[in-house]
Order: structure tokens, then C-alpha cells, then sequence
């Protein structure tokens, strides 16, 4: 310990916590409100007290952008994501370059189809005015998309269920992370039995995957051939099917869910701002009506869909918090970080915060207007992250997401079920509690 930090004090202690389990506790219990309240009492930096582990809060865009950017390598993330990076470095999913440039250009077509087949999927909904749950829609087409990007094909009839799976499994970890004191996974509890249940339903779907493609003997232009024909650059060996799988899943999840909340936030925010939805199917139809045709070099000309994008991750940011672990002891903001602990930067906050947006309530497209956008500082909106562990699906997701908002859109709105309670959840990713029930209703 450094005798520059060792005189520091500690980021303060919220005095209100449980008994037992300390303040963090009380996150658990709720963790967005329980969080804006310590913010505003303690300040820019507190610490939870918890029996074992050492966790920080950290909400400024200054203590941010140190951990995530400037001093990132005293922050971890685990050795599984240090392992993915490495072996995604000029891979489908590298967010800069043309080899990534390439790729997305070449999956645009299967991302317009993908979202074509849930749009007339859709037209039997408006046909009857039903109330169905848009949440498992959307689950199900970016779950199309993303395996489609990662083996060429679709998990087609296998979509619903891999989709329930990778939602119980997030249910899961937020269950553990919620109890203090739980049992060790080799004992068969029901909550166990569960996780390793859907585990396996996945894992069987994907070495399925892996072992027809094994056999086929044909590399194709996807993230599964591109892994196999990997080599460690020392040892000249390619991966097992239990690296594979390990690397496919970690995209699975990353992949899909994040986009299918933000997506499902974007319905949602639209039903409830008239204007700026009227305003946005305008710039979708006087487009198309002019015969842009829709693709990888027109996408962005459809300006206004982006903003809104951006505006409803600003709002319902898919993944609200970011975490790191402290290599070594340092100092934040005049306080001592020690070595080993957990800092977690929520994200949500900074979206949120009056003292960077005007209303930040409000739903707003316009603050991302193209003239304004560059005001924006990079760690008070970072819905992807930042620094060298900045998402690498970003572009992917921007892409996807549009594409969807246009294609939907141009044939529907959509309605929330009147008395439906919408309320954020903020397990894993932020996801609506009850599901969105929505009517589409054709234009
Ligand atoms: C709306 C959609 C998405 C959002 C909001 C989102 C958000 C994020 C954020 C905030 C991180 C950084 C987490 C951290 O710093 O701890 C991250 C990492 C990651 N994302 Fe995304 N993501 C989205 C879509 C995607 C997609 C479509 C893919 C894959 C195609 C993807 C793959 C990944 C991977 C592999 C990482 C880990 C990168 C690393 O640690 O080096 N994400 N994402």
C-alpha cells in the first residue's frame, strides 16, 4: 500500500443498511431508487458494505471515463472477456475497420428478411386488434438475427425455447446476485437444478450447431467458421467444441437480449410520445414513398429513426450498469479505492441526471440532432460503453435496431393494452417486468 493513498479515507458508508446483509442490501431490494437516493446523500463516490466483498459506487462521467478509459488497466472484467477480445481482434464482431464494415454490409439483406417475416407476422395481430406481449417478439427476432450472423442459419423452431432459456438464465443470475447466501451449485436445489437445466437445453442446441458443421467440412462467411478457422498464434491449435461454445454463448446472450429490451423500450416510448411518433413515421414514408431503397448505404439517411434510438437508450439504457475489479489499491476523487474492489458505474444514472439533460424525463429525439450530438460528452451517455471493453456489437446493434424501427413502422404503430403497468427491471439488463402488452395497429 502506497503511503500517498493509505492516508485517504474510504469512500463513505451509508449509514442505512440491513443488519446482517449491510446497505447493499437494500440496492438489491431496489436497486435504482436505493441508488439515486445514496447518490444524493453520499455523494459522487460511496461504498457498500457487504460481508465479503468490497464494492464502490462511482457516478460522475469524470470517475467514469478514469476507470473505463484512462487508468482501465488497473480495472478487470473477467479473463473470459480478455480471452473473447483476443480471439475477436479481426473478427465479425471488431467495432472499427473495413473487414467489420464488410460484414455488416453483407448481413443487411438477412437482417431486413428477418425483420420482414416478423412484420407480416404481425399483420394477424392487427387484423384481430389483439393485445399481444411485443417483449418474447422482439426476443425471438433479434435471437434470429444474431444466430443467423453467428452460424448462417436460424435456430429456427429452436428460437422460442433458446429464448426462454437465456431469460431464465438472466433471471437466474440476478437471483444470485440478490441472495446473499446461497447454495453451491453442485447441490441439486430447485434453483440449481433450474440454472443447470437451461444451461444444458443451450449448450445442446449450440454443439449441435458446432458438430453439423464439423461434419459439412465447408467454411462459410459467419462467426462459426471464422472461430474454427481460428489458430493460437502459438501454439498453431484451433478451439474445442467447449471454447466454441463458450465463445458463441457469451455473443448469444450479449447479443440478444440487450438489443430485444431496447427495442421493446422503443415501442413502448413511441406509444406514449404521439409526436415525435408521427414525426418519425413521416421521415419513413416520404423516404420509401420516394423510393429510397432500404440498405446498408441508405440506413443512416433515415435520420430521425436514429435519434430515437438513441434518445430510448438515454432513457432505458439495456445494460444500466457497468462493473470493474481493482487490480491494485488507487484513488478516486480523494478517497481510497483498495485493491479487489468491485466498482460499479451506473450508467442509468448519468442518463437520467438533471444535471446534464434539460428534462430528462422527457422523451426527447431532437437532443440528438446531429448539430447537438457532439455536445453530448461521451461518459454521460454511453448506452455501449466505453473504453477498450466498449461493446463490439455497437454497430451491429445500431444497424439492426434501425432497420427494425423502419420496417416495422412502416406498416404499424403500436398501442399500449390500456392500464398495463410498465415498470423497469433491472436484473442482468433493464428489461420491463411485466413484458410490453401492445396492440399494432396498421397505418
Ligand atoms: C442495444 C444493444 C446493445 C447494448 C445496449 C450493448 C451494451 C454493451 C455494453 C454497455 C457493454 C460493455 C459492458 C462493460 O463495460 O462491462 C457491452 C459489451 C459487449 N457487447 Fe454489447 N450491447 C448491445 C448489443 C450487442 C450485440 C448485438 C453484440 C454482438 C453481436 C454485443 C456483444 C458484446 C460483447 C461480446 C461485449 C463484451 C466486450 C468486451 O468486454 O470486450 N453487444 N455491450
Amino acid at each position: 500500500m502506497s503511503t500517498a493513498t493509505a492516508k485517504k479515507p474510504l469512500p463513505p458508508f451509508p449509514e442505512e443498511k440491513h443488519w446482517l446483509f449491510g446497505s447493499a442490501y437494500l440496492i438489491r431490494q431496489n436497486p435504482l431508487t436505493q441508488m439515486n437516493f445514496f447518490i444524493k446523500k453520499y455523494g459522487d463516490i460511496f461504498s457498500l458494505s457487504l460481508p465479503v466483498h468490497k464494492v464502490a459506487i462511482a457516478s460522475s462521467p469524470e470517475f467514469a471515463k478514469y476507470i473505463l478509459l484512462d487508468n482501465n488497466k488497473n480495472y478487470t472484467k473477467s479473463l473470459a472477456y480478455d480471452l473473447l477480445k483476443v480471439l475477436l481482434g479481426n473478427g465479425l464482431l471488431t467495432s472499427e475497420g473495413d473487414f467489420w464494415k464488410k460484414q455488416l454490409e453483407e448481413l443487411t439483406g438477412m437482417m431486413i428478411d428477418t425483420a420482414e417475416k416478423t412484420s407480416e407476422k404481425f399483420t394477424k395481430y392487427a387484423a384481430t386488434g389483439e393485445y399481444f406481449n411485443v417483449l418474447p417478439e422482439m426476443t425471438a427476432l433479434t435471437l434470429d438475427v444474431i444466430s443467423k450472423a453467428i452460424f448462417s442459419s436460424g435456430v429456427d423452431d429452436k428460437a422460442d425455447m433458446v429464448g426462454k432459456q437465456i431469460a431464465i438464465l438472466n433471471e437466474i443470475t440476478m437471483e444470485k446476485l440478490r441472495r446473499p447466501v446461497r447454495m453451491p451449485a453442485f447441490i441439486p436445489t430447485p434453483f440449481n437444478l433450474r440454472e443447470r437445466r437451461s444451461l444444458q437445453i443451450l449448450d445442446d442446441v449450440i454443439y449441435q450447431i458446432i458438430e453439423k458443421r464439423r461434419k459439412e467440412g465447408v467454411s462459410k462467411n459467419d462467426l462459426l467458421s471464422m472461430l474454427m478457422d481460428a489458430r493460437d498464434e502459438e501454439t498453431g491449435e484451433s478451439m474445442d467444441n467447449k471454447q466454441l461454445r463458450d465463445e458463441l454463448m457469451t455473443i448469444f446472450i450479449a447479443g440478444n437480449e440487450t438489443s430485444s429490451n431496447a427495442l421493446t423500450w422503443t415501442l413502448y416510448l413511441l406509444s406514449q410520445n404521439p409526436e415525435a411518433e408521427e414525426k418519425m413515421i413521416r421521415e419513413i414514408d416520404e423516404k420509401l414513398d420516394a423510393g429510397v431503397e432500404l440498405g446498408f448505404n441508405t440506413v443512416n439517411s433515415f435520420q430521425y429513426v436514429h435519434q430515437v434510438i438513441e434518445e430510448s437508450m438515454r432513457m432505458f439504457p439495456a445494460v444500466w450498469s457497468v462493473g470493474r475489479r481493482a487490480i491494485e489499491e488507487d484513488e478516486i476523487g480523494g478517497f481510497r479505492i483498495e485493491k479487489q474492489t468491485n466498482v460499479l458505474i451506473p450508467l442509468i444514472y448519468l442518463h437520467r441526471n438533471e444535471k446534464y439533460w434539460d428534462e430528462p424525463g422527457k422523451f426527447k429525439p431532437e437532443r440528438f440532432a446531429p448539430e447537438k450530438r457532439n455536445s453530448i460528452d461521451r461518459y454521460v451517455y454511453f448506452p455501449f460503453g466505453g473504453g477498450p471493453r466498449v461493446c463490439i456489437g455497437n454497430n451491429f446493434a445500431m444497424l439492426e435496431m434501425q432497420l427494425i424501427i423502419i420496417i416495422l413502422y412502416r406498416r404499424f404503430r403500436f398501442r399500449l393494452k390500456p392500464g398495463f403497468s410498465v415498470e423497469g427491471e433491472p436484473m442482468v439488463t433493464l428489461r420491463p417486468r411485466h413484458g410490453m402488452m401492445m396492440n399494432a395497429v396498421n397505418k
